[in-house]
């Protein structure tokens, strides 16, 4: 069964690829580094003939709100068309829990994507997921001033990259749900507090100050809109673990 990962030079994409390879999948990566443009369609015809799955974890890489929205419908739409007529069995993409109910920012162009899929007459899986452990800096960047790091009020439930590639891998063998799958981290935690870890941690000493005006990938999430009940996997990693790896050197 041939997997095509869109965007398998991510940094989720890579890490699905490299679980793909480690149990001898065969694998395609999709990426325009690799001559695929899921935008204007360049290369994909030739890359999804003969493969069963297609995971997308594609991210357009630029933060404005409304430059995302038109990525994700249009890379969407482009790349559904071409799975349909190449006859793709399960269509799986990567998404953000919250999206159907935050409505701004990043998370718009997400629901936006799920809506193409779920519409496109292929047999998909939607998996949404808590926010991933490696995306808490670029939150903290996104605040930070000489004095100070500024973040919202949020509830936050991290999930380790890799264990997040491991979902999307399970989910590929398992054949298409047609339906919204949720993901989450073991724990959840105040986004402040967790910041203040994670700073303390690198020995930087800022202070973290709660602010809801504070950025947070172009959208104001309500307090909870971030977290979810999903079943919690028993061996995913937690912060403290994920951190001691994070911080440990290469
Ligand atoms: N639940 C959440 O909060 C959450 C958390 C993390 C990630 N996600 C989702 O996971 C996905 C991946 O995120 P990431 O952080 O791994 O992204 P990333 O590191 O920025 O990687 C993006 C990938 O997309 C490829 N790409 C970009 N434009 C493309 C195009 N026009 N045609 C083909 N490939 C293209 C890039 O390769 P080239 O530049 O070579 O094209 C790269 O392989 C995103 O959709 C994101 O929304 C969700």
């Amino acid at each position: 069964m041939r997997i095509v990962v869109v965007g398998g030079t991510g940094l989720v994409g890579a890490r699905v690829v490299r679980q793909l390879e480690a149990a001898n999948h065969d694998v395609v990566v999709a990426a325009r580094s690799t001559g695929v443009d899921i935008v204007t369609g360049a290369g994909l015809d030739r890359t999804l003939e003969g493969a069963a799955v297609v995971i997308d974890v594609s991210n357009p890489g630029y933060a404005d709100p409304a430059d995302m929205l038109r990525f994700f419908e249009a890379a969407g739409a482009t790349l559904l068309a071409a799975g349909k007529t190449a006859g793709i069995a399960h269509h799986i993409t990567f998404s953000a829990i919250g999206a159907e109910r935050i409505g701004s920012g990043y998370y718009r162009g997400k629901y936006a994507q799920e809506a193409l899929v779920a519409a496109s007459g292929i047999p998909f899986t939607i998996v949404r997921s808590t926010p991933l452990f490696e995306y808490i800096d670029a939150i903290l960047d996104a605040g930070r001033s000489e004095e100070s790091v500024r973040v919202p009020p949020l509830s936050v439930q991290p999930i380790a990259t890799d264990d997040a590639a491991r979902v999307l891998m399970q989910v590929a063998l398992r054949g298409p749900a047609n339906a919204i799958v949720e993901v989450s981290g073991p724990n959840i935690y105040a986004l402040p507090d967790l910041a203040q870890q994670i700073l303390t941690a690198a020995e930087d000493y800022r202070p973290v100050l709660v602010d809801v005006a504070a950025p947070f990938f172009g959208a104001r999430p309500g307090v909870d809109a971030l977290v979810t009940g999903a079943a919690v996997r028993s061996d995913d990693a937690g912060f403290e673990y994920w951190l001691q790896r994070a911080l440990a050197p290469a």
